[in-house]
């Protein structure tokens, strides 16, 4: 008999494939994962790719059921017994799939990351009312309040005029307030919204170097030589073992529903101390020119320079940290849990680079 079934979109993605892996340290929950058909492979073939991609064994893997679905579609487009087995057990569910990219284009956001969480939203109304379901957690990200301006973002509000440097941001604007306005309705939620995700804060380790190390890679091998900032600018990193921890720990709270949660860096790296620990450690990596945003100029840059610096605009907030996070009620559930606000100094970034360098990601 399934006791504690939980429902997951997402699950192959970086922060997907290591929740499941922790929820299922817990002996009674099962999960169900919803997976996009990608090509010919039998239902078998690919469940057994996908255990073997998020590192599940055997053992653990025989409490994963696999649906195959796409968030783009109503109800996820997910068969009639499906539906009637999540209606049936599922008291959870987690709707963590997005277009993670940040130089997705407005059409491929909206469908994606609104009309996904627009589908997510009616399936959990469907499985609140005709089934057991206690709670939808949704992972928004600190960035929802727009990485290009001044501003302190507050957890339990969405700000009326925020400012964003790409399709990725307003995306997850528009749907987390979808998700607040259920909320609102009576559906019960909690909302996660992590800062850049990236490895694992004792090795580094991640499965996918995502969002920011592509960026941190042009510069490492030479291909950008130029970036405007200051150095004294952060940029809020979370390594990932926090977020699944806090994560877990805020979701088993019962205070944390009808809640939203900054799982971010409390003091966040500068753009200096990262540089500084490129220069010590690589001797190789070239030198990189910061210029004040005010004067970059960028028709002083070579053609290929501008082509590559023109995809890169959408990351550029994340380096000019003007936006700050209010941790309260993250620190509020984490009390007496054990689980401590992550450090990301120096030897964090070390970690990291490290770990990239390691397994071949950076050639430097
Ligand atoms: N990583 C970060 O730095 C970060 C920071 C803050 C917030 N977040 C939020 O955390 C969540 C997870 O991020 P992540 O980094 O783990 O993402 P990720 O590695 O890019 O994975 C995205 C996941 O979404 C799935 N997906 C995408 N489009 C789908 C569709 N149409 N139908 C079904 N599934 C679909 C992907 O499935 P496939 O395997 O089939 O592609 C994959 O499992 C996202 O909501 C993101 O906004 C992430």
């Amino acid at each position: 008999m399934v006791r504690n079934l939980i429902f997951m979109t997402g699950a192959t993605g970086v922060l997907g494939q290591e929740l499941v892996k922790e929820l299922l340290q817990s002996p009674d929950s099962e999960i169900a994962i919803l997976v996009r058909a990608k090509n010919r492979a039998s239902h078998g073939e690919r469940v057994k790719k996908i255990l073997t991609a998020i590192g599940v064994d055997a053992h653990l893997g025989s409490r994963i059921h696999v649906i195959e679905g796409d968030v783009t579609h109503h109800k996820f487009g997910i068969r009639k017994e499906d539906l009637a087995y999540l209606e049936r057990d599922c008291r959870a569910f987690y709707h963590i799939a997005a277009l993670t990219a940040l130089n997705g284009t407005e059409r491929e956001c909206q469908q994606i990351n609104v009309g996904g969480t627009e589908h997510a939203l009616e399936l959990a109304w469907d499985l609140r009312k005709k089934g057991k379901l206690e709670r939808f957690v949704y992972f928004s990200t600190a960035f929802v309040a727009g990485s290009v301006w001044n501003h302190s973002s507050k957890e339990d509000v969405l700000p009326a005029q925020p400012a964003f440097a790409n399709y990725y941001e307003s995306s997850k604007y528009k749907a987390e307030t979808k998700v607040r306005e259920a909320m609102a309705k009576g559906l019960p939620v909690t909302i996660i919204r992590p800062s850049i995700v990236v490895g694992h804060s004792e090795t580094g380790a991640v499965s996918d170097f995502n969002v920011i190390y592509p960026f941190i890679k042009l510069f490492a091998h030479g291909v950008l030589s130029k970036i405007p900032t200051h150095l004294q600018n952060t940029f809020n990193i979370v390594p990932i073992d926090f977020v699944i921890r806090a994560t877990c720990a805020i979701v088993k709270d019962p205070r944390s529903l009808n809640k939203a949660f900054h799982v971010v860096a409390p003091e966040p790296p500068s753009i200096g101390m990262l540089l500084k620990v490129g220069e010590e450690e690589y001797s190789t990596v070239p030198p990189i020119e910061v210029i004040d945003p005010r004067h970059f100029k960028k028709n002083k840059m070579s053609a290929q320079e501008q082509m590559v610096f023109a995809m890169l605009e959408p990351y550029l907030g994340y380096l000019n940290g003007h936006l700050t996070f209010d941790t309260t009620n993250t620190r509020e559930i984490l009390r007496g849990t054990g689980i401590k606000m992550p450090k990301t100094d120096r030897a964090f970034l070390k970690t990291l680079i490290r770990y990239a360098v390691k397994v071949g990601y950076l050639a430097i």
